[in-house]
C-alpha cells in the first residue's frame, strides 16, 4: 500500500501533536513535584538534549530511510541479521501499555471540560476532595470518560481523519500556548511565583534519591515519544525536502517549552494554594480549578478553553501511540486494518480498565502487583524501562549498523559537517551508554 506523504509543515505538526500532550501539562509538573524539584528538571533538560533530541533524529532516520513501520525498518535496514533486528521494533507494543492508561487520565479530562462549565471548586481543599472523588469512589462515572477517550482515539484512528484532527491541532495547539501564556502572566504576579522559580530551578542535590535520575530520563522519553516507534512511523511519510534536523529540533524546543511553562504556572498554584507539590497525578486537576474560579466568569471561559485545548494535545498523542501498532499489523500480518484495531483495542481497554480500578479506593488491592498499583505499574514499566532500553536499540542500531555514508549523505546538507559529527558520536555513545548507565545504577544500585 502506497502511502500518502507528510507535506514538509505536516510532520512538524503530526511530530509534535505526538509530543506535545498530557505528558507536558499534567506529567512534568507532578513528575518534578514527586522528585524534588530543580534537580528533576536539571536532569530532564540535559536528558532532553544530550540524549532526547539526538535519539529523536535517529528515529527521524529511521522512518525516513526505511519508509516502513518500526519492525520493517529494523529488518529491512539491517546489513545483516535483519531476522533478529526485526524484534527490536516491537518496542511498538510499549505504545499499547502507554496509550491504557493515557486513556484513563484523558477521561479526567474530559470530566473536567464538564466541571468548567458549573462545579469549579473554590477552594484547594475542595478541589483536592473533587478530585478524590472522581478517581477514588465515583467508578461508573470515570468509567464513561474513559469509555469515551477511548472510543473517541479508536474512532479517530479508524476513520483515518487523523489529518483532520492534526489540522485542528493548528489552532489549538496555538491556543493552549496562548492560555498557557495567559496564566503565566496571572501567575508573575502572585507570590507563589518566586517560589515555583526556586523550586524549579533552584536545583538541591540532596533531593536527588532513589529513582530521580531513572525518572528523569524516563520522562524525557515520554514527552518526546521515543523508544516505542512513534516518531520513526510518522517520519516513514516524511516527504524527501524536509529538514529533518531542523524538524526535529523544533518538535522538541516545542515541547520542552510547553513542559516549563505547564511548570511554572502549576507550581505558582501549587503554592499559592497551599497544595502539596508532591500530590502526585492530581497535581493539575487540584492547583489549577480554584485559580480558574477565583477568575469569576472570564475563568469559566479559560477553564474550557483550557481542558478543551490540553484534551486535543492528549488525543493527537493518543493517536500517535495506536499508530505504530497498526502499521505493524497492517504490513506484517494478513489482518485488515480493522481487525488489528479490535485487538489493539481490546488489549488497551483491559489495560485502561485495570490502571483505572488500581486508584479506587475499595477495589485497588486487587489491581496492586509487588505494592504497587497498576496505573503506577504501566507508568514506571513503560516509560522508565521500555521506551529507554527501545531508545537504546535505535541508537545502536543507527549508530553502528547504518552507513555512516548513508547518514552523511541525509544530515550534512542540512546540519554541516561538524554538527552531523558530533551527532553520530552522541547516538554511537553518549545515548546507549548513558541510558544504560542510568538504568542499571538506578534499578539495581538505589
Ligand atoms: N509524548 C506524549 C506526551 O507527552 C506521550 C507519548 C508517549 C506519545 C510516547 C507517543 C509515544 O503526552
Amino acid at each position: 500500500m502506497k502511502t500518502a506523504r507528510f507535506s514538509r509543515v505536516g510532520f512538524v505538526l503530526a511530530a509534535a501533536g505526538s509530543a506535545v500532550g498530557l505528558g507536558n501539562v499534567w506529567k512534568f509538573p507532578y513528575m518534578t513535584g514527586e522528585n524534588g524539584g530543580g534537580a528533576f528538571v536539571l536532569v530532564y533538560l540535559a536528558t532532553i538534549i544530550l540524549i532526547g533530541v539526538v535519539l529523536f533524529l535517529g528515529e527521524v532516520i529511521m522512518g525516513r530511510l526505511s519508509r516502513k513501520d518500526s519492525v520493517s525498518a529494523f529488518r529491512n535496514l539491517a546489513p545483516k541479521n535483519g531476522h533478529i533486528w526485526k524484534y527490536s521494533g516491537l518496542m511498538v507494543f510499549t505504545g499499547i501499555m502507554i496509550l491504557s492508561f493515557y486513556t484513563v487520565v484523558l477521561g479526567w479530562i474530559f470530566k473536567y471540560i464538564v466541571i468548567s462549565f458549573n462545579n469549579l471548586p473554590v477552594s484547594a481543599t475542595e478541589s483536592g476532595m473533587l478530585f478524590g472523588s472522581i478517581i477514588g469512589t465515583n467508578v461508573p462515572n470515570q468509567i464513561i470518560y474513559f469509555s469515551l477517550a477511548f472510543l473517541l482515539t479508536f474512532f479517530i484512528v479508524s476513520k483515518g481523519v487523523k489529518r483532520g484532527i492534526e489540522r485542528i491541532n493548528l489552532i489549538l495547539m496555538p491556543l493552549l500556548i496562548l492560555i498557557l501564556l495567559v496564566l503565566l502572566i496571572y501567575a508573575i504576579n502572585l507570590d507563589g511565583f518566586t517560589q515555583a522559580v526556586s523550586f524549579m530551578f533552584n536545583p538541591d542535590f540532596s533531593k536527588i534519591k532513589g529513582m530521580t535520575i531513572l525518572k528523569a530520563l524516563g520522562q524525557a522519553f515520554f514527552t518526546l515519544s521515543l523508544g516505542v516507534g512513534c516518531i520513526m512511523t510518522y517520519a516513514s511519510s516524511l516527504s524527501d525536502n524536509t529538514n529533518l534536523y531542523r524538524s526535529s529540533l523544533m518538535v522538541a524546543a516545542m515541547d520542552t517549552f510547553i513542559a516549563i511553562l505547564a511548570g511554572l504556572i502549576i507550581f505558582t498554584f501549587t503554592f499559592h494554594f497551599g497544595v502539596e507539590p508532591s500530590g502526585g497525578p492530581g497535581l493539575v486537576f487540584v492547583s489549577l480549578p480554584p485559580l480558574f474560579n477565583e477568575m469569576g466568569t472570564f475563568g469559566t471561559i479559560v477553564s474550557l478553553l483550557f481542558f478543551i485545548a490540553l484534551a486535543f494535545a492528549g488525543l493527537t498523542s493518543a493517536i500517535s501511540l495506536v499508530e505504530p501498532s497498526i502499521s505493524f499489523i497492517i504490513n506484517n500480518t494478513k489482518l485488515t486494518r480493522f481487525q488489528g484495531l479490535v485487538i489493539i483495542g481490546i488489549v488497551t481497554y483491559i489495560l485502561g480498565f485495570m490502571a483505572l480500578l488500581s486508584n479506587v479506593k475499595d477495589l485497588k488491592e486487587y489491581v496492586t502487583f509487588f505494592n504497587t498499583g497498576f496505573f503506577d505499574i504501566l507508568d514506571f514499566l513503560s516509560s522508565s524501562i521500555l521506551m529507554p532500553i527501545g531508545g537504546i536499540l535505535v541508537a545502536v542500531f543507527v549508530g553502528f549498523f547504518i552507513q555512516k555514508d548513508k547518514l552523511r549523505a541525509l544530515l550534512v546538507p542540512d546540519m554541516g559537517e561538524f554538527i552531523f559529527k558530533t551527532w553520530h558520536f552522541g547516538i554511537r555513545y553518549i545515548v546507549p551508554f548513558g541510558v544504560f548507565l542510568v538504568m542499571i545504577n538506578q534499578l539495581f544500585f538505589s
